[in-house]
């Protein structure tokens, strides 16, 4: 069996939603303390619903493919469900990643947590 999924190297060949959003009102960045790799988030959260989101990392291809995955995953999606995803759910929709290569979905659930929380502080 091949080390990585169809949709793996797909995700990391041609990644969605790749880029910055210039007047993003949820921004999240994270790192990945065992590699070093980074994670950065944009959303466009408009009465409660993710009309946008983009974003770039600077990672390995998983951490790409997980991230390129995660956008699409949240894309238009209310935030009561954007809360709910879990790193696990990202790998689940690309079809696994390896063991070792789990922790790099991590950093996609940071990233969308990290925004959100950005997200709320705005709100105050
Ligand atoms: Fe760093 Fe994958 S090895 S995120």
């Amino acid at each position: 069996m091949a080390l990585y999924s169809e949709k793996v190297m797909d995700h990391f060949r041609n990644p969605r939603n790749v880029g910055i959003i210039e007047d993003a009102n949820a921004v999240g960045e994270v790192g990945n303390a065992k590699c070093g790799d980074i994670m950065k988030m944009y959303m466009k959260i408009e009465d409660d619903i993710v009309k946008d989101v983009k974003f770039e990392t600077f990672g390995c291809g998983s951490a790409i493919a997980s991230s390129s995955m995660a956008t699409e995953l949240i894309k238009g999606q209310p935030l009561s469900e954007v809360k709910k995803l879990t790193n696990e759910a990202v790998a689940e929709a690309l079809d696994g990643l390896p063991g070792y290569k789990m922790h790099c979905s991590v950093l996609a659930e940071e990233a969308i947590k990290s925004a959100l929380d950005n997200y709320y502080e705005n709100q105050e």
